[in-house]
Order: C-alpha cells, then sequence, then structure tokens
C-alpha cells in the first residue's frame, strides 16, 4: 500500500476516495432508469406528465438520452416536479451565473477549463442544499460540453444504506439529527472558507438523520459533505459518526456511476441520495460544461 506515497498528486486535490466507477452497480440494478423515447424539448401531454412524475416515484435516477434543450426549455421541463431554486452557491460565489439555469462546469473566471476548482463542494458527497431548513426535492443535470475521459457523476441510494445498517447501528442513529451548513461545507470540501457574511445568512440548520421519504414512506439516511455533527453531542464523536455512515452509505453496491453522453439529461431525487463529480483527466485542458436546474423539496421528517 505503500505505492501511494510517491503518486502524483493532482493540481484540484481531491482525494481518490469511494468507489471505482468500474466497481459500481448498474443502472437497473440501483434502482434507476434509462428513457430513450421521450423528447423533453417540448411540452408534455397530461398522460406524459403523469408517466413522468410516476417514474420519478419508483426511480431515484432518471437518465433520458437524446436530449438537445435550450435553457428555456430546461426551464419549461424542469417546472412539471414543481417550485424551481435558484443556485445560492452561485449567488455567494459567482452571481453573474446565478440563474434559474445555471451552469456547472470547470472554467474559470475567464471562460478557460481549469484544473484548479473554484468550486470542489460537487466533488464530495451531498445532498443539494441539505444547509437549507428546506432542503431541494430534486436536481437536473443536462450536459453540453463532456471531457474525453472521466467527469462520470455517482449517486449513492441511502434508502438501501440504510436498510443494510446492522441493527445495533438503527437503533444508535434513532432520533438523532445532523447539522448540516454551508461553513461546514466549505471546511469539509476543503474549498475557500465561507466569510461571516455568508455565514450569517445561511445560519446552520439541523435535520434528522434519518429521514423518512415522502412519497415511498422508506426511512433513509441524511447526510454528506453539509451535514458535520450531531446535536447534543460532543463535536468530534458526532463527526466520527457521520463520516462512519457515508462510508457506509457510499460503498460500491449502494452506488450507480453515470458515464455522460452527449445529449444526456439526468435528474436525480436528493431525498434519498447522495451525489458527487469524479474529477476528470486533464482538467486544465478539457472543458466539463452541464445546465442545471434544483426544484425545491419539504421540511424533512
Ligand atoms: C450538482 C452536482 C455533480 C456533477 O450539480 O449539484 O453535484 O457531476 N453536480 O457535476
Ligand atoms: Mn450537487
Amino acid at each position: 500500500m505503500s505505492a501511494t506515497i510517491d503518486a502524483p498528486r493532482p493540481a484540484h486535490g481531491i482525494p481518490p476516495t469511494g468507489p471505482r466507477p468500474d466497481e459500481t452497480a448498474r443502472l437497473e440494478d440501483f434502482g434507476g432508469l434509462e428513457i430513450a423515447d421521450m423528447d423533453l424539448s417540448q411540452p408534455l401531454t397530461e398522460a406524459q406528465r403523469d408517466r413522468l412524475l410516476a417514474m420519478f416515484k419508483a426511480h431515484p435516477v432518471l437518465v433520458f438520452r437524446g436530449q438537445s434543450l435550450t435553457k428555456d426549455q430546461q426551464y419549461a421541463f424542469t417546472l412539471n416536479f414543481g417550485e424551481i431554486e435558484g443556485a445560492h452557491v452561485n449567488r455567494l460565489i459567482d452571481a453573474k451565473n446565478y440563474a434559474p439555469v445555471h451552469t456547472v462546469s470547470n472554467l474559470d473566471s475567464e471562460g478557460n477549463p481549469s484544473e484548479v476548482l473554484r468550486e470542489r463542494g460537487n466533488y464530495y458527497w451531498h445532498s443539494d442544499k441539505s444547509y437549507h431548513a428546506v432542503p431541494s426535492l430534486l436536481t437536473m443535470l443536462h450536459a453540453v460540453e463532456l471531457p474525453p475521459k472521466g467527469g462520470e457523476t455517482q449517486f449513492a441510494n441511502t434508502a438501501k444504506a440504510y436498510a443494510a445498517l446492522p441493527e445495533a447501528d438503527k437503533v444508535l442513529v434513532a432520533g438523532l439529527r445532523a447539522i448540516h451548513s454551508w461553513e461546514a461545507s466549505r471546511i469539509q470540501s476543503n474549498s475557500r472558507p465561507a466569510t461571516a457574511e455568508q455565514m450569517a445568512e445561511r445560519p446552520p440548520v439541523d435535520h434528522p438523520v434519518v429521514r423518512t421519504h415522502p412519497d415511498t414512506g422508506a426511512k433513509v439516511l441524511y447526510l454528506g459533505n453539509h451535514a458535520s455533527h450531531i446535536v447534543g453531542r460532543p463535536v468530534p464523536d458526532g463527526q466520527v459518526l457521520m463520516r462512519r455512515l457515508l462510508a457506509h452509505a457510499t460503498q460500491a453496491p449502494f452506488v450507480y456511476t453515470h458515464r455522460w453522453r452527449q445529449g444526456d439529461l439526468v435528474l436525480w431525487d436528493n431525498r434519498c441520495l447522495v451525489h458527487r463529480a469524479l474529477p476528470h483527466e486533464a482538467m486544465g485542458t478539457h472543458r466539463r460544461v452541464l445546465h442545471r436546474t434544483v426544484v425545491k423539496g419539504t421540511v424533512p421528517y
């Protein structure tokens, strides 16, 4: 195991933890669904919309192939699921990119690909906006520019992870609440620290460690990089527990790795998944650009 000591450290500095793409589950085994026969650029009929919402209830990841949506079309499609949320992170870091349909990319402020990311949070397991009292329901990404190698998105099913916990751990975590915050998220992803103003604007919130999925009734682990420790417990103890639960939840059998193709639109349920981006090869040379929308959810219980 000493081979890693001399391995060159990539400039992006994101540690290579968690399952490798080739170890992880197939989309169908993960519980996801691939859809090839829908054109999302056009307004949906009522029947199509019913089908879409039913698919989303049954599958936490939906992969639509062969799409080509303008930002306006992605905006209109997203509205089928509910209220669209602006990109809080983008507003704090890059006001120009604060829009209902915004961009995730490895581009610097001049628009050039960069290995030294402005934003690293997406590369650590998380559930979108869990640092809000009312976190998000779903997120969708539409591939715009893809790198030749790497840059996959991984999803871990935290309902399956909860179900697979040893009975003693289910007892241990029952009733616990975890602190989620913008500040912890910055620290834990080795990103630029939150400013005092940013912390004041988004004070820490707490959520149940085990939440109930409002549609399926399943118990799920609610955790990730925005979460840090446990309410009413010494901080270090809570951190140890949250890290152990996250390591459990992100084991290969619970994970699907999405290898992006041109035209993909992928949407996922933030209530029962954590996700992360994997760095791509030669990030300083190759562009990775996706259009993103987020739908507001409900208070976790
Ligand atoms: C996100 C996110 C991961 C990726 O947009 O919320 O985490 O693969 N993206 O870009
Ligand atoms: Mn995310």
